[in-house]
């Protein structure tokens, strides 16, 4: 095979007379007078490289055919384009047809309505948008294993399958090997001591307990990856499988934690705005006018931070009818969230110190014995982006909450243990991967910034 130079390559330095091999995807066929012009994508950037073929090859007749979506392999030389919309073009020499496509491709030319391209999820990814969601996605995660590496924090791959329900929602996915149709029972509940694992276990819906149990030994970690949630919610910002990074540091307070979330946070602003140029124009042009606007003003300004019984107070006396009630005590929701950070604060806001009930077993209680340290941040159209404490390092009123909660310390030995050896405050937070996206992208809904979403009753591709 003729090595190739990706489209993103020949664009970057266009030398006119230069020889290339390019190798892609049609995105549409002009055929004008003894000449048909190709605009070939291969996905390492937005834009498409134009192709022009004569009747001086030898299979112009079929290539001048070549519907959208079809691959091709095309030589030739680049020259300076006379016409508009492009500065160079490939004159080709020689073109093979490796795959054609006729006119049932589902990705015709037409804007097609996100709802469709969801149905078509498998070939979604030659879209425009979805090439820009899924290079700045890319780039994204790079940038996060960077900005970690850099601050010498050690990267652990936490368990995916797990006998602990971190969170305590009771949203966690069962795995099992048990016989669905006849499950061994003992007084009528599951007896899950037959199972492939000996007890019961499921989809991890964090990796933090263990990511503690890092910190406990190397300082500063962080973790990446995918987390589960059966949380029958159908809504724009909730997945049953997402990506969480979640960062736990060793001899830290909240202020130290909601330190690094800032700086985590403008850092990947910055990113986009260094890295995904192209694409970010993209999506400042189509998608969110003002979106570039708004993200370099994130990158270059400091988070404010807000109590949440001050929040309270700000929803009690906001001139808006909430559907959901505004209460202390009560969880904020998200229109609760995205007023909050809108309205009131006009950008990134955390709000800190949370009511204890409606908070993690884990989380470190403060003096006033009702709240906890916990802090979330809420950026304007997403709303809750980001999820952190302190953690309770105190051994006896660890136990006592998790009694207090119904959680049974005997099952938690392990984590509890790192609390009676070489115990130390110390704090993390978790990003949700597909809610970052969304929001340097513009994006509105999760099921579009993430490659095959999983949503109740969806999980075809
Ligand atoms: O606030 P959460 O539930 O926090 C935790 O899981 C902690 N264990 C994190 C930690 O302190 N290490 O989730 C963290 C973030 C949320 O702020 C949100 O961005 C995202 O994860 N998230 C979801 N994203 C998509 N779909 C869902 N169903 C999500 N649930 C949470
Ligand atoms: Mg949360």
């Amino acid at each position: 095979m003729k090595e190739k130079t990706r489209v993103r390559e020949v664009l970057a330095a266009p030398a006119a007379g230069a020889r290339y091999v390019v190798k892609g995807w049609v995105r549409t066929v002009r055929v004008g007078k003894e000449v048909a012009f190709i605009a070939l994508n291969d996905g390492s950037c937005l834009a498409s490289l134009q192709v022009v073929a004569t009747p001086a090859l030898a299979n112009y007749e079929e290539v001048s055919r070549s519907g959208t979506g079809a691959a091709l392999e095309v030589s030739g030389t680049l020259a300076a384009s006379p016409a508009a919309g492009q500065r160079y073009e490939l004159q080709a020499e020689e073109i093979t047809i490796t795959g054609a496509a006729d006119e049932a491709y589902p990705l015709q030319k037409k804007r097609h309505s996100f709802e469709y391209l969801r149905t078509i999820a498998h070939l979604r990814p030659r879209s425009n948008t979805f090439g820009a969601v899924f290079r700045v996605r890319s780039s994204l995660a790079q940038a996060i294993h960077r900005f970690f590496a850099e601050r010498g924090f050690l990267y652990v791959h936490t368990p995916i399958i797990t006998a602990s329900d971190c969170e305590g929602a009771g949203e966690l996915f069962r795995v099992t090997t048990l016989d669905l149709a006849h499950p061994p029972l003992v007084a009528g509940e599951v007896d899950y001591a037959g199972d492939f694992f000996g007890q019961a276990t499921g989809l991890t819906v964090s990796g933090q307990l263990e990511g503690e149990l890092f910190a406990m030994a190397f300082s500063d970690i962080y973790t990446f990856g995918p987390t589960f949630r059966a949380e029958n919610s159908n809504t724009s910002r909730h997945a049953a499988e997402f990506w969480m990074i979640e960062p736990e540091i060793a001899f830290a307070d909240l202020a130290a934690d909601a330190a690094l979330a800032e700086e985590f946070f403008r850092y990947l602003c910055r990113h986009v705005l260094d890295h995904c140029g192209e694409d970010l124009a993209f999506f400042n042009e189509h998608i969110d006018r003002g979106l570039i606007e708004r993200i370099g003003n994130v990158a270059d300004s400091a988070f404010a931070m807000m109590e949440y019984s001050e929040a309270v107070e700000r929803l009690k006396r906001a001139p808006v009818a909430f559907e959901f009630p505004v209460e202390w005590g009560l969880d904020l929701q998200a229109e609760h969230e995205r007023y909050l950070t809108e309205q009131v604060v006009g950008g990134p806001v955390f709000i800190v110190n949370y009511p204890k009930e409606i908070k993690a077993f884990y989380m470190r209680q403060n003096d006033d014995g009702r709240t906890v340290a916990a802090m979330d941040l809420l950026v304007p159209k997403v709303g809750e982006i980001i999820g952190g404490s302190q953690r309770e390092e105190r051994l006896d009123l660890l136990t006592t909450r998790m009694e207090e909660v119904g959680i049974a310390p005997a099952d938690l030995w392990w984590y509890l243990d790192t609390r009676r050896w070489g115990s130390c405050p110390h704090a993390g937070f978790g990003l949700g991967f597909e809610r970052l996206i969304m929001y340097l992208t513009g994006m509105e809904n999760i099921r579009d910034v993430i490659p095959f979403p999983r949503t109740p009753r969806h999980a075809e591709f």
